[in-house]
């Protein structure tokens, strides 16, 4: 089935939705450039609900009054993307442990009681991507090397080490901000597993690794090629770029050339969504290779 095929599971014919509509949605500032209402938007269309997901352009400085308005406009809850996440870490009434780690929250549930519960499921998403790209990789198999110190780092870095990575190095061009958010981590806990390496050691890092993840945006179209030679990552070595513009990044293009399984970007985005469909719409969603085509052509 297509997204834009009508289903006749709920009675919902061409994504036409009722008065007892579920509502949820993602929040940003700027959100026209997110893939998430098509994304939630071709679910809801395949399984039938009577269900609506929609953008939501909140300024920074509106976002804990938005956020606190939800159970009041009835939404079951929504998605929260940059730059409001850290907003909504702070807003929300509870935090699930994974976001207290990753001191960001991503998807919010308005629970029974009225209640904000602050969820993140990024890294949820990073690992999901992984394993159905690679199903052969574990976490435990050996040290993993992300490339950034950004937001998207910490989650990669916390799902690496709840995933059971032996160690994590940490490789950012300024190592203040990797310092940075190891010891943030380590105020959270995690303060085993993770070692902050010079830029200008990037290239030895690789050396014996069995995962390599590129978190910074760095080719991505428009900008320049990831700064880092591949000569001393075994073959093994599973290398993940979170850019999916393009799905090929130059990264993923070298890594395979040299013969190493590569596991692009896009697969995360699909997957973190799942959590929050579910919790909001009742189905447990699928990412299909329709899926992954529908969001692309948007
Ligand atoms: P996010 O929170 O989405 O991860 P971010 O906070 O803007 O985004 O982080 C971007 C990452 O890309 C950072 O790790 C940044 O490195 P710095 O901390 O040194 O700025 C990294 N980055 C950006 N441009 C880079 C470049 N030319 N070379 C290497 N790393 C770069």
């Amino acid at each position: 089935m297509t997204a834009d095929s009508s289903s006749g599971a709920g009675g919902i014919s061409g994504g036409a939705i009722s008065g007892k509509a579920k509502i949820a949605g993602v929040m940003g500032w700027p959100i026209g450039h997110s893939r998430s209402p098509r994304l939630h938007g071709f679910w809801l269309r395949q399984y039938g609900i009577d269900g609506a997901y929609v953008p939501l352009a909140v300024a920074p400085e509106r976002a804990e009054q938005a956020i606190r308005a939800l159970p009041a406009l009835g939404f079951r809850g929504c998605n929260v993307t940059v730059p409001l996440k850290e907003i909504a870490f702070r807003t929300v009434d509870r935090l699930d442990g994974t976001a207290r780690r990753m001191g960001a929250v991503n998807t919010i549930v308005v629970a029974d009681d009225g209640a904000l519960e602050g969820g993140n499921t990024d890294g949820f998403g990073f690992i999901e991507n992984l394993r159905a790209e690679q199903p052969d990789w574990t976490a435990e198999r050996g040290p993993a090397v992300v490339i950034g110190a950004g937001g998207a780092a910490r989650a990669v870095v916390v799902a690496l080490l709840d995933a059971g990575a032996p160690e994590v190095r940490l490789v950012n061009r300024t190592r203040a901000r990797a310092e940075e958010l190891a010891a943030d981590l380590a105020a959270v806990g995690l303060n085993g597993g993770v070692t902050v390496v010079d830029w200008v050691s990037r290239e030895t890092a690789l050396d014996g690794a069995s995962l390599l993840v590129n978190t910074t945006t760095q080719g991505m179209a428009g900008q320049p090629a990831l700064d880092l030679s591949l000569r001393a990552l075994p073959a093994s070595a599973v290398v993940n770029d979170i850019v999916y513009v393009p799905l090929e990044t130059p990264l993923l293009a070298e890594a395979r050339a040299r013969g190493n399984p590569v596991a692009g970007g896009i697969g995360m985005l699909l997957h973190q969504a799942r959590p929050g469909f579910k919790a909001w719409f009742g189905v447990e969603p699928q990412v299909t290779p329709d899926l992954v085509r529908f969001v692309l052509e948007g």
